[in-house]
């Protein structure tokens, strides 16, 4: 049975954009699920489902609204090792990471069960008599949430929640290559306690949801867009969003630096390299970029760094793992084109091969069989230029560019060139260090000795320039994406009262001076 949308009205069409297969990365020729893929008008109509149930969950008081989220979070938890069996199989992410990553929803969930008790509006001071002011966070109404799939449960979890937790309804269309973990999760909130409605899951390809955003925009059916993915991508959703005076929450890629500084414990930038670059395959919208290593600790950082990630177990993500294979046949097409941007100038470590892991390139180690996945060698780049278009872009996957600075401004110069600036990470042992390129990156999210991956639940999470429009999500920073303030004053003095001009002055004596 072909996996389906779920969508509140009775006549959307849930196979109008016929059938596509999720496969496993791992062993490509199984099918985790067939999914049946809604058009254009499947999303509209998801939209306007949504705008229908939204004023009744909105009327469901912020307290029960928050028992609904925490339960969700409890069904997750029952569920989790079931739920990261199906990530694994479904996007080839490391057992364990896929884990980590149940363990994220759960976390969101739980700061949100909170929430919903808080959700705090303030009382403030009027400047008149027998008047008073408040503000209320009021939902913006139907939120449109649209994903990637290399975090397939836990990054729309930091939509989801939030979203509803605040009496938004919510439209979810997630990656296709991750339909099934997306229609698990699904359930599980649904389970949860969600009237209908509240909670759509449309699956669609990118062109049939671009155009349903755009007509259910137009049809004044959506009020917020969530998106995480690539830079080109939330760029056309922030100009269509712009067109209806929307600003989305954009969480897009990063090329996030890493600098090593010459005070730095080199075992530790190493151990965290290894993590931040290679974890997840380097699919991370936090995977590290380019390793800026201070030149006197370039050669030996270098040689430890290519060690580790030769030494580095990658293969059978059910099993003990760095790393296994790219999530998609998409992404492993576009990965071969980044390898293609390596030139004569650089240096490359970490493999005895480049590209796909196979009979005619295999990779000493390799746990299980190389030859049913999408499996790439881990690879290291030396020798980046700031000109070149490894060192200036993301590159989504197993590859790390490596060069060197002299001076601390010319190193964070350097790690802000590329004009992201999600994550980042120093490593140093001086405090001064520290403040200067905490102060000096464009970073959204600094790492102190620590990878540049690997974000806690409840931090701002988002970046600036190419990797965002400054919004944040996670924690209470979130809350300001779904919820709009609403200012209230209340004159119960009988007559009407103007703000600044009938205002009372106290007489003070500003030439006082002391004797
Ligand atoms: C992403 O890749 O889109 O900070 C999110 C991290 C994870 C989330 C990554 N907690 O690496």
């Amino acid at each position: 049975m072909p996996i389906r949308s779920v969508v509140h009205d009775p006549d959307a069409d849930l196979g109008a954009g016929g059938r596509y297969r999720s496969t496993n990365p791992a062993r490509t020729g199984e099918v985790v699920a067939e999914v049946d893929f809604g058009d254009a008008g499947t999303l509209v109509a998801a939209c306007r489902a949504a705008r229908a149930a939204q004023p009744g969950w909105a009327d469901v008081p912020a307290p029960v609204r928050g028992r609904a989220i925490g339960h969700a979070g409890r069904i997750v938890e029952a569920n989790a090792a079931a739920l990261a069996r199906l990530v694994t199989a479904e996007v080839g992410k490391p057992y364990a990471e896929a884990l980590g990553e149940v363990r994220e929803i759960v976390d969101t969930c739980d700061f949100f069960l909170g929430e919903g008790r808080r959700l705090y509006g303030e009382t403030v001071p009027s400047e008149m008599p027998d008047k008073q002011l408040f503000t209320f966070r009021n939902p913006v109404g139907v939120v449109t949430v649209v994903t990637a799939g290399n975090f397939p449960v836990a990054v729309p979890s930091w939509y989801l929640v939030p979203a509803l937790l605040t009496g938004n309804t919510v439209v979810w269309k997630p990656a296709e290559y991750a339909a099934a973990s997306a229609r698990a999760l699904a359930e599980m909130f649904v389970r949860a306690g969600l009237p209908p409605g509240v909670l759509q899951l449309v699956f669609a390809d990118g062109a049939a949801t671009f155009k349903g955003l755009s007509d259910a925009l137009d049809a004044g059916l959506v009020d917020k867009v969530g998106f995480t993915g690539s830079t080109a991508v939330g760029t056309a959703i922030g100009e269509l969003c712009g067109r209806h005076l929307q600003s989305p929450c954009l969480e897009l890629g990063g090329k996030n630096p890493m600098l090593v500084t010459p005070s730095a414990d080199l075992d530790l930038a190493v151990e965290g390299a290894l993590f931040a670059g290679f974890g997840t395959a380097g699919q991370r919208c936090t995977s590290l970029g380019t390793v800026i290593v201070h030149e006197s600790h370039h050669d030996e950082f270098l040689a430890a760094f290519s060690a580790a990630v030769a030494a580095a177990p990658v293969g059978d993500p059910t099993r003990d793992v760095l790393m296994g294979p790219l999530l998609d046949a998409k992404f492993a097409d576009r990965f071969e084109e980044y390898l293609g941007w390596i030139a004569p100038h650089h240096t490359v470590s970490g493999s005895t091969a480049l590209g796909r892991i196979g009979a005619a390139a295999p990779r000493a180690g390799f746990v299980g069989d190389p030859g049913t996945g999408l499996y790439y060698h881990p690879t290291i780049v030396d020798g980046l230029r700031p000109d070149d278009a490894l060192f200036r872009t993301e590159t989504f996957g197993p590859i790390v560019g490596v060069t060197t600075y002299r001076t601390l401004d010319e190193g964070i110069a350097l790690a802000n060139a590329p004009g992201y600036g999600l994550s980042s990470a120093i490593y140093t042992t001086d405090p001064a260090d520290v403040f200067a390129f905490r102060r000096g990156i464009s970073a959204g999210m600094v790492s102190v000795n620590n990878s540049t991956s690997g974000a806690e639940a409840h931090l701002p999470f988002g970046g600036n320039g190419r990797s965002g429009n400054g919004s944040r999500q996670s924690g209470r920073w979130v809350l300001d994406q779904f919820t709009r303030w609403q200012a209230v004053n209340w004159d119960y003095s009988g007559r009407l009262q103007k703000a600044q001009m009938d205002v009372a002055e106290l007489t003070a004596d500003l030439d006082y001076r002391l004797p």
